[in-house]
């Protein structure tokens, strides 16, 4: 059950010194292919990076939140062809986030880092930072970076009682119940 699997999931930024397997990659690829895009334009772009001077190159992308990536023995940069759908953000995060349960149902643990949007200490973009790693070309925007590998570090799925079923409403906003 999906449920069982978002009960337990948790951000994981600490890997074991391990590498994924290449079947657990091969999954976690088709995972990310296999997710759902509006109008089945499908613009993402995914680039799999395992090795370790990358990794730690794509570590330095930007000024926070970003270093945990340099421990990870797999990353998966989740990019857009942004002439192929106006919603490429949409496709992107749906695919990220895709790749970040697949990992979690391979009991592996990973973390999203965020790249659109983010600047690095000179003020220049992560992005475009990435670009010149990556090769990516002008029209292939990065999303995010999405760390994986195999736990070092245990965390509890987030409590039933810190849920914010207070943020639900029914039939109208703030209507918090049905009775
Ligand atoms: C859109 C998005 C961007 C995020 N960006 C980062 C990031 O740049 N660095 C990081 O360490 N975690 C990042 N995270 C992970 C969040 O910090 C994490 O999901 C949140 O703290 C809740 O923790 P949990 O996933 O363990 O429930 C991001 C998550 C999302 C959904």
């Amino acid at each position: 059950m999906l449920i069982e699997l978002l009960r337990k999931r948790r951000s994981i930024r600490q890997f074991e010194d391990k590498p994924v397997s290449s079947e657990q990659c091969d999954i976690l690829i088709e995972a990310a292919v296999r997710s759902p895009s509006s109008r089945g334009f499908n613009p993402w772009e995914f680039v799999v990076v395992k090795d370790k001077n990358r990794i730690v190159q794509l570590s330095q992308a930007k000024s926070h939140g970003a270093a945990f990536l340099k421990n990870a023995p797999l990353a998966m940069v989740v990019c857009a062809d942004t002439s192929k759908s106006d919603v490429w953000i949409e496709d992107a995060s749906i695919a990220a986030i895709i790749i970040h349960l697949a990992a979690a149902d391979l009991g592996l643990g990973s973390c999203w880092a965020q790249m659109r949007l983010r600047t690095r200490d000179d003020g220049s973009s992560a992005s475009d930072y990435i670009a010149g790693i990556l090769d990516l070309p002008e029209h292939i925007q990065v999303e995010a970076i999405i760390g994986i590998g195999h736990p070092a570090s245990e965390m509890d799925g987030h409590g039933a009682n810190t849920l914010l079923y207070n943020q639900v409403s029914y039939e109208k906003f703030g209507q918090r119940s049905y009775s």
